[in-house]
């Protein structure tokens, strides 16, 4: 036997027998590594005679082959059974029930909001977005609110400096530019809501400066208010959970919509406490209206043709009426107390069928 055929007989015994991938590694390095034993003896090839050379050459080459396929296949074999055996060490039940004991809580302005999709997702509304920052066509001008309309100072605004060609950028004041740029990107039928954080300069103690907002947009031929309040009608039973709901549609004013109502809905006012559904008080929930004539021509949509209802419901205040929330501020104070009392486990996802609360 030559000297490369014990060599490679005790090589392939070693690999062979190779317990482990780390044993395995040093075994690789020690044989193929650069001071390794094959690559040794290739070195050593430059002092043999040509001859010799190509022969002995040729040999290692064959060698260095074999044993690096024997190694890749051990390599394989030993990575499998610690794969195995790792599952059989880490086996679990999928069919034990979740623990129960779960620390985090989902807050209540998320669980409001996947409530309030779920309603509005129900009724066929497919949801849209738009950005944060905006720019004063869609927050004002392209919704009927011109420069120097007195709409414009209700909404204070938080405005950016102005930017290279004098425009000023600003974090939208309410969610009806998604309206704008839902409109402008699709031909009706059209039926949407936008939910999403809104910004105004004010803080006291119904106002914080961020808050949430959702907006309702549907198009098409021959909507009319009957549509609008038979719309929120059934918002409203389904959120408050209720079989009734007292709702009063007050005439109201906003640029964008003719006529525009706004929405109160009855409750009764207790100490510290307010009972939706009943009782002698009104609480306003929300703006509405059909989509005005300028609205629709501003986004190309021919106003002889179609017709529309849109609606703007703030998301904090229907979370406080419906789950006894007193203080505004404190959505957004971090305090794991409040979110401990008033949080949702992430298990109580909300749907029609298993219960929206
Ligand atoms: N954008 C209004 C606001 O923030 C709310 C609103 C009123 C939205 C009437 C509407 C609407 O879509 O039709 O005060």
């Amino acid at each position: 036997m030559t000297d490369l055929d014990s060599l490679r007989k005790t090589l392939l015994d070693e690999i062979e027998t190779a317990q482990n991938l780390d044993d395995l590694e040093q075994l690789r390095v020690a044989v193929l590594g650069k001071k390794g034993q094959i690559t040794k003896r290739m070195k050593g090839l430059g002092a043999l005679e040509p001859e010799a050379r190509r022969n002995q050459g040729a040999a290692l080459n064959t060698l260095k082959e074999e044993i690096s396929r024997a190694i890749t296949e051990r390599g394989r074999v030993l990575g499998d059974s610690a794969l195995n055996a790792r599952l059989l060490q880490e086996r679990f039940d999928m069919t034990l029930p979740p623990r129960p004991e779960t620390e985090g809580r989902i807050h209540p302005i998320s669980q409001t909001l996947g409530e309030l999709l779920q309603i509005f997702g129900a009724m066929g509304f497919a949801v849209a977005e738009g950005p944060d920052v905006e720019d004063d066509f869609h927050n004002f001008a392209a919704l009927n609110i011109p420069p120097e309309h007195p709409a414009r100072q209700m909404h204070d605004t938080f405005y950016f400096p102005p930017d290279a060609s004098g425009e000023r950028r600003l974090l939208r004041t309410h969610t009806s530019p998604v309206q704008i740029r839902t409109m402008r990107a699709a031909k009706p039928p059209i039926r949407i809501v936008a939910p999403g954080r809104t910004y105004r300069r004010d803080s006291d103690i119904t106002h914080t400066p961020m808050f949430h907002q959702i907006e309702g947009l549907l198009i098409d031929r021959g909507t009319h208010m009957g549509h609008l309040k038979g719309c929120l009608f059934d918002f409203c039973r389904a959120f408050f959970e209720l079989d009734e709901v007292p709702l009063r549609f007050r005439p109201s004013f906003f640029p964008f919509t003719e006529p525009s109502a706004e929405v109160d809905i009855g409750c009764a006012r207790e100490k510290d406490t307010i009972r939706v559904g009943a009782g002698a008080d009104w609480l306003e929930i929300l703006g509405c209206g059909m989509v005005h004539p300028k609205v629709l021509e501003h986004c190309g949509i021919d106003s002889s043709v179609y017709q529309g209802f849109a609606f703007g419901l703030g998301v904090e205040r229907v979370a406080m009426l419906k789950y006894g929330i007193p203080d505004l501020r404190t959505f957004f104070e971090a305090d794991l107390r409040w979110l401990r009392h008033y949080g949702f486990l992430p298990l109580d996802v909300p749907t029609l069928t298993g219960g929206l609360s």
